[in-house]
């Protein structure tokens, strides 16, 4: 029999919502803590996804020793804080990407994780979704000989608000760490990291990144082109070109794979199951657990650092800081 854990919320907005809608799916979950700064919205929301109890400090939820699991979904300003003090509360962690603002936040959650000896993953989700995977494989087999370019784009429209967290510093506002990440992510995934990075930014009146553009120059003739962005809406596709042909995936889950070569187009198709897609993440944060692990061997906290040191240097290049963070 499947071993049960003990889930908590810690932030009670808009991704809790979702990622706890995918956690009910899962029979080895038990959906047991919601906890927000405010304890009316923290019983409304354990009362919407069927959590047993509420919390209106994070810190008390900690302290309840039931709790196995925190999955941490404030905002990115907020990770390394709440990241720390909940493995210093010795409970598994699995934290919203951004991981944290900086490397430095990043390197000091790992250190605690180890000398907790407790477990800590980014939350990065679709490196866990089947359609991702197939990609990955389709790459390691060179069934369509070696990859030379990665397109990849995450934008949608967000109107300027200098309140809303997508363009507040305060709060780790920015295109890039919101949903650049993802592209930078792509491209880390399949072409490793760049010896070059070309990036150009427009900023929003906060000082914030409201889009950018990354190429990432590889040694021969490798590339990988980048975009994120709050101004328009756009398809949102990853598109992976090889030697001989193209792989295409959508953003939205359930999309096929669509591979383009000399013969046609064939469709694959992967199944990412019935909701958002985060089960697969939740899931395999509870297998890692079963076997004693303190880190996922998928989801490295080595790549996370990588990955976070890959845009600590995209920041530099656009001149967007921090502040109280970098
Ligand atoms: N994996 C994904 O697909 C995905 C998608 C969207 C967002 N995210 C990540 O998830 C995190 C949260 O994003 P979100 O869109 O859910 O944001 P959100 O709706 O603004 O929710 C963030 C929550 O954090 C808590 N919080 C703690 N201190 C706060 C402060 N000073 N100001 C505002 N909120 C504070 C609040 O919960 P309480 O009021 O309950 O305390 C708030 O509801 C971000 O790091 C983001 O990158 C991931």
């Amino acid at each position: 029999m499947l071993k049960k854990y003990n889930w908590a919320i810690l932030g009670c907005g808009w991704i809790a919502e979702i990622f706890a809608s995918d956690l009910r799916t899962l029979d080895n979950a038990v959906l047991y803590a919601a906890a927000s700064r405010n304890i009316d919205k923290a019983k409304r929301f354990a009362k919407d996804f069927g959590f047993q109890k509420a919390f209106g400090s994070y810190e008390e939820m900690l302290q309840d020793e039931n709790v196995d699991i925190v999955y941490i979904a404030s905002p990115h300003s907020f990770h390394y804080k709440h990241t720390i003090m909940s493995l210093k509360y010795k409970k598994a962690v699995m934290c919203e990407k951004a991981f944290a603002i900086n490397s430095k936040e990043v390197k000091k959650m790992i250190k605690t994780s180890k000398q907790e000896h407790t477990f800590l993953m980014e939350a990065f989700w679709t490196r866990l979704v089947p359609t991702f995977q197939r990609v990955l494989s389709i790459i390691e087999s060179k069934e369509l000989g070696d990859l030379k370019m990665v397109q990849s784009d995450f934008m949608f429209h967000a109107p300027f608000d200098e309140r809303s967290r997508l363009y507040d510093l305060n709060l780790g506002g920015g295109a890039l760490l919101d949903i650049g990440i993802y592209p930078v992510f792509t491209a880390l995934q399949t072409l490793g990291n760049p010896e070059n990075i070309v990036a150009n930014v427009i900023k929003s009146p906060t000082g914030s990144d409201q889009h950018i553009d990354i190429i990432f120059e590889y040694n021969e003739d490798r590339r990988a082109y980048l975009r994120a962005g709050f101004m328009n809406d756009a398809p949102n596709f990853s598109i992976f070109h090889f030697e001989k042909g193209t792989v295409q995936i959508s953003r939205e889950m359930n999309c096929p794979i669509l591979i383009k070569t000399e013969e046609g187009i064939q469709e694959l198709k992967e199944d990412d199951g019935a909701g958002f897609g985060y089960y697969f993440e939740a899931s395999h944060v509870m297998e890692c657990l079963d076997k004693g692990y303190i880190e996922s061997p998928i989801l490295t906290n080595q790549f996370s650092l990588n990955l976070i040191q890959t845009l600590d240097e995209i920041r530099e290049k656009i001149n967007v800081v921090y502040p109280n963070h970098d």
